[in-house]
């Protein structure tokens, strides 16, 4: 989003599924006294309707369409003349109180326009059928973050959501030199638009009861009152979303406009009643005949309803402009590059937090080479159709605010150099992790994460949720920071900064989860980190099975876990070797006479686990090539092999997997293993497409039917899917 635009960029604008710009420049400017949206307003001379303009091309705009009065069009014309000289497809409206269709005749003394929901239907025969548009008001300054919020919400809508107003809390939106009007917004709980009113003549309360209006009494906390078009009362918390005219829409809006149009028009409105935007969208939210997001674009925006405001506008773009946000000849050729971001803040207090999202991480099935990661052998896992959500939205400050189900609960922390680890087990210790290996990594973690977790990855199953959470935080937190770590990077150092739970694992979890690739197996190499995808041939399936039993990895698995990787590491020690690839690499004759040697000289429970190591890591030389020659049987004898090496030398299986690896063989599994550390969690039996049935049916019968029955949840087939992603949510608050 940073960096220059040219005009050359902006030409390229036109292209029709970039969003239009409609900018509403009918209203009559009573209070201002002058055309107040042309006038000059920047220090080189440009008007507010420049600024929006610009914003908004560098957010990715590319048409723009003026709703203007008949009578200014000229004016209008003559004074935009810079924007077309540089290449932007500029057009024009007219806003009438006449029109062929929708008001036939002239309404009888009606001087005022009909107000904003009818200007936009004035522009919607300029506006392109299939592409969303943005609504602004011409003498409202909003600032780029604004433009680029409702252009990242428009480029990707939540389900059903095709209307999105821009908030700010109202207080941020008031003036000092009298009342004004806004839109204001009433959320739902799921974060979407339940009602929105146009509130008229809007004032702190404080000023109102200095000014001896029936203002509350001064122990009422702060909030503004004013009006409703139709004359009641309003009093509202300062704090509340207000909009301020700037809005996105799907096309799909205009006859839902058109229809409330007409039902304003049958109601015989009087000579000075408005048919607002606001109260538009507002009713159709409320009657649910449309959902509207909110979008937070922060406390940047500046309008000029009184001429006193121009004076601060003018000094703030002055400031602006001094600090690098704009040029002072806005169309110039070329555009420098801007430190935006930092000028914003010398103005306007912390930089405004970009866009949240949703950060998927995957889990994952091993399905060959176990317990070898952490001994530098290569591993081939895959990523499963089954994930850790993370969806979050971008803090101000620097803490990560989470949610997780009722179970889970919530937790808050500060990302500060040291944080603090939750008791053991607690979950929000795989989010404090991959902060502290952002942080140790030299990643600045200014802004934090507010958000929920949820996902359809069962946890403490030995599918890896645990890592899918760390790499699902890590994301939305690089997302937060707009930070980029290259992806093995980011592998490497998760899969050190998880062993902050207390787990000596190694780096196949991270790395599968975030350089998963759909339909492949992925080979990965440590010592550095490598990855290989390995399609999965047409027709193999794997079924995953659970034991039934939780294998945590904070929990009772930690000490076993940890115990077995220093036994591995010992043992090595002990036969004098240096390296487990080594060992592994060695041609037939020397590995066996090394295995040999092992065998009488290590005591038996490390020669055993020296076995298994060693074994283990040939095996996944021959899976490979299996794998690669679509040799389904011999693939299922290594996993066989490997399950046995598992149970027999390492001892990490459990009556009910070894069941579960009988009876998926027993029924046509080709081949079948424990998956993961072991120690419970699920077992994945590979079986050709037209096995898997019976294979799952198997199972259902002589493992789970007599264990009380079976979910989705314990008994699947899985798919291999690609690796983590962040889904940018524009700054949505409204959740599907
Ligand atoms: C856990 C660890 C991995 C790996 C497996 C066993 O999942 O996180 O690094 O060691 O156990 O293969």
């Amino acid at each position: 989003m940073s960096g220059a635009v040219s005009i050359d960029g902006a030409r390229q604008g036109d292209r029709p599924e970039r969003p239009t710009l409609v900018i509403l420049a009918a209203g009559r400017s009573t209070r201002f006294g002058r055309a107040k949206q042309l006038e000059p307003v920047g220090p080189g001379g440009a008007s507010l309707i420049e600024y929006a303009v610009y914003d908004a091309v560098r957010a990715g705009f590319g048409r723009f369409v003026l709703v203007v009065r008949e009578s200014q069009q000229d004016e209008f014309e003559a004074s935009l003349t810079p924007l077309r000289a540089a290449g932007l497809s500029l057009s024009f409206a007219c806003q009438r109180l006449v029109d062929a269709d929708l008001v036939p005749l002239p309404p009888p003394g009606r001087v005022r326009p009909w107000g904003t929901g009818f200007a936009v239907l004035a522009a919607a025969a300029a506006l392109p059928r299939q592409t969303p548009f943005a609504v602004c008001n011409a003498d409202d300054f909003y600032g780029r973050v604004a433009y680029e919020r409702l252009a990242h919400a428009l480029a990707a809508p939540p389900a059903g959501i095709r209307a999105f107003a821009a908030t700010s809390p109202l207080a941020d939106t008031l003036s000092a030199h009298g009342g004004v009007s806004r839109g204001l917004c009433e959320p739902g709980p799921d974060g979407t638009l339940l009602h929105m009113t146009e509130g008229l003549d809007l004032r702190l309360d404080g000023v109102a009861a200095r000014a001896g209006d029936d203002a509350e009494s001064p122990a009422t906390p702060p909030g503004v009152i004013g009006r409703t078009a139709s004359g009641a009362a309003v009093r509202v918390d300062a704090d509340s979303p207000a909009c301020m005219g700037l809005w996105g829409f799907f096309p799909v809006i205009l006859p839902l406009l058109e229809e409330r149009f007409r039902d304003f028009l049958a109601e015989s409105p009087g000579i000075e009643d408005e048919f607002y935007l606001s109260e538009a969208v507002g009713n159709l939210a409320a009657a649910e005949r449309t959902r509207c997001g909110l979008v937070p674009v922060g406390p940047g925006w500046m309008g000029v309803t009184f001429p006193e405001d121009r004076e601060r506008v003018a000094d703030s773009l002055r400031r602006l402009t001094e600090a690098g946000a704009y040029p002072v000849d806005l169309w110039t050729p070329h555009v420098r590059p801007e430190p935006l971001r930092a000028a914003q803040a010398s103005l306007f207090g912390p930089p405004q937090a970009p866009p949240g999202g949703i950060a998927t991480a995957p889990g994952r099935i091993n399905l060959i080479g176990e317990h070898i990661d952490y001994n530098g052998l290569p591993v081939l896992p895959m990523a499963l159709d089954r994930h850790v959500h993370l969806d979050f939205e971008a803090a101000g400050q620097a803490t990560v605010e989470l949610e997780g189900d009722s179970a889970h609960g919530s937790f808050a922390f500060r990302l500060d150099r040291t944080i603090e680890s939750a008791p053991r087990g607690h979950w929000s210790n795989y989010v404090r992790a991959a902060a502290r290996g952002l942080l140790d990594h030299g990643v600045g973690l200014k802004r934090g994460i507010r958000g929920t977790v949820t996902g359809t990855l069962p946890e403490a199953e030995g599918l890896s949720s645990s890592s899918a959470l760390v790499v699902a935080s890590a994301l939305a937190l690089l997302h937060a920071n707009e930070a980029e770590v290259e992806a093995l990077e980011l592998a490497a150092l998760l899969a050190r900064a998880e062993r902050y739970v207390g787990v000596q694992g190694g780096g196949m979890d991270q790395a599968v989860s975030l350089c998963g690739k759909e339909g492949h197996a992925l080979r990965i190499d440590f010592g550095p980190l490598r990855v290989t995808p390995l399609p999965v041939p047409e027709g193999w399936r794997w079924v995953v099975a659970s034991s039934l039993t939780r294998a945590e990895k904070a929990g009772a698995v930690r000490g076993l876990y940890n115990e077995r990787r220093a036994q591995c590491a010992e043992a090595l020690e002990r036969v004098g070797r240096t390296s487990w690839p080594e060992v592994v690499e060695a041609d037939e004759d020397e590995f066996a006479s090394i295995l040999a040697r092992a065998g009488k000289s290590l005591p038996l429970t490390l020669s055993r686990r020296f076995r298994h190591v060693a074994t283990e890591g040939r095996r996944v030389i021959e899976a490979e090539r299996a794998l690669r020659s679509e040799n389904l049987a011999a693939f299922g004898r290594l996993m066989n092999a490997s399950h046995a090496s598992l149970r027999d030398d390492f001892s990490v299986s459990t009556q009910a997997l070894d069941k579960i690896v009988g009876v998926a063989l027993d029924a046509g599994a080709a081949g079948a293993r424990l998956t993961g550390a072991g120690f419970g969690g699920c077992a994945v039996a590979l079986c050709r497409a037209n096995r898997a049935k019976s294979v799952i049916e198997a199972l259902i019968d002589r493992f789970y039917a007599p264990r009380g029955g079976v979910d989705r949840r314990a008994l699947f087939v899985a798919d291999a899917a690609d690796g983590a992603t962040v889904t940018s949510g524009g700054g949505v608050t409204c959740r599907d």
